[in-house]
């Protein structure tokens, strides 16, 4: 039977590849991709699927609650991948009531509407949030890594507002019974991400021989995941990912800052043609972000053990297939630096 479901986000980072991967490999499955086109939202990035039969691109804001009734009610989604969000840790220093809106109120509207849809009838329907690692908090003994059972301890407007969304999610399943799943996933890396996030904007200053911002003294450690492996962690956790339960997702990958920027600068050297060292001399140490979380770290033993995932690309590898990326993208690059790509929405969607 054709399955009709909502992936909300999908015109940004990780959606982009989510959307991608259901609407290549699963022709039963109806993909109704819902984003508000924001400054994070590019169709650009799904432009190769957006004429397939078992697709369709709606403009919509999450925050709008009558409009997620109207679409629930149009379209009765049988799943829902939730990864809209407000997702840059920095901007939600600057302005955290939009991160609240989205991503609390917003998903709160998502639940709300699904719950009236489904009406209790939860036979093969299913409401994934798709979330991150930092709603852990930070970690300061070097032994330690993010279990499904670690407390929460939000230290950002972001991660606050994503633990916030967690718990809605499960407060939902434990008061309703909706069917959900959470999973919580280390920094991405990879093709469409954003310029304001570490590595596609040093990516994009040392093209541009800018200099490269590092935060403090470039001390703090992310543990990095290629941006398709998760997108193929979400397709296994959609299909085969237990109710009600977490999954931590992660590629033990944990890298300093300054020797990931460092490593980055030598390939992007070597890829320019450029004597050693040419890169690295744009790197400055700048002021440091307002409560940055020192370690992040996952254990990713449950999905491997138990749904059978693992990434596929070691981290050399998906640092080359990125870069090659951006150099082969630069009109992307300079669509979204010169804001063009936004007139190219304000013309093309005028609805909500
Ligand atoms: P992104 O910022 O690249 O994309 C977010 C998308 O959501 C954009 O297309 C934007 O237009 C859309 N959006 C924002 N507000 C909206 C609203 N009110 N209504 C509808 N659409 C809206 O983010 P990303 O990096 O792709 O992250 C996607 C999800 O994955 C987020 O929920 C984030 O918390 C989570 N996550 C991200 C990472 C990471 O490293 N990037 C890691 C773990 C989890
Ligand atoms: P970011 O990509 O913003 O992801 P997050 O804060 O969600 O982990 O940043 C990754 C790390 O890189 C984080 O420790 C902050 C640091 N950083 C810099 O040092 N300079 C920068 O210009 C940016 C954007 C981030």
């Amino acid at each position: 039977m054709k399955k009709n479901i909502l992936i909300t986000g999908g015109a940004g980072f990780i959606g982009s590849h989510v959307v991608r991967l259901f609407v290549n490999q699963y022709p039963q499955y109806h993909i109704f991709n819902l984003d508000a086109l924001t400054y994070a939202g590019n169709l650009a990035n799904i432009r190769d699927i957006e004429s397939q039969p078992n697709y369709t691109f709606i403009k919509g804001d999450i925050t709008d609650g009558p409009l997620m009734m109207d679409l629930f009610r149009q379209h009765s989604f049988d799943g829902v991948i939730h990864l809209a969000a407000e997702s840059h840790v920095d901007r939600s220093i600057a302005d955290p009531l939009s991160f609240i809106m989205t991503n609390v109120v917003g998903t709160a509207n998502l639940l709300n509407a699904a719950k009236a849809s489904w009406n209790g009838n939860f036979e093969g329907k299913l409401f994934y949030h798709v979330s991150t690692d930092e709603v852990y908090g930070s970690l300061h003994n070097p032994e330690d890594f993010f279990l499904e059972t670690t407390p929460y301890d939000p230290q950002s407007p972001y991660s606050a507002s994503k633990a916030g969304s967690d718990h809605l999610v499960r407060a939902y399943h434990n008061t309703y019974k909706m069917p959900v799943v959470i999973t919580n996933c280390s920094n991405n890396y990879g093709p469409n991400q954003f310029p304001e996030k570490l590595l596609p904007l040093m990516i994009n200053n040392i093209l541009k021989g800018k200099p490269l911002p590092v935060y403090g003294k470039g001390e703090n450690v992310r543990d990095w995941l290629f941006v398709v492996d998760h997108a193929r962690a979400i397709d296994m956790v959609f299909h085969k990912g237990v109710i009600g339960e977490t999954y931590n997702i992660g590629g033990f990958n944990e890298w300093k800052n300054i020797d990931i920027v460092h490593l980055l600068c030598r390939v992007m050297d070597r890829k320019m043609d450029k004597p050693e060292g040419s890169a690295a001399s744009l790197i400055t140490y700048v002021k440091d972000r307002a409560g940055h979380d020192l370690r992040y770290a996952i254990d990713a033993n449950k999905i491997m053990k138990e749904l059978g995932w693992e990434p596929s690309l070691q981290f050399e590898e998906g640092l080359e297939k990125t870069i090659d990326w951006y150099l082969a993208n630069a009109e992307w690059m300079d669509e979204i630096t010169s804001g063009a790509y936004q007139q190219y929405y304000d013309n093309q969607y005028t609805t909500r």
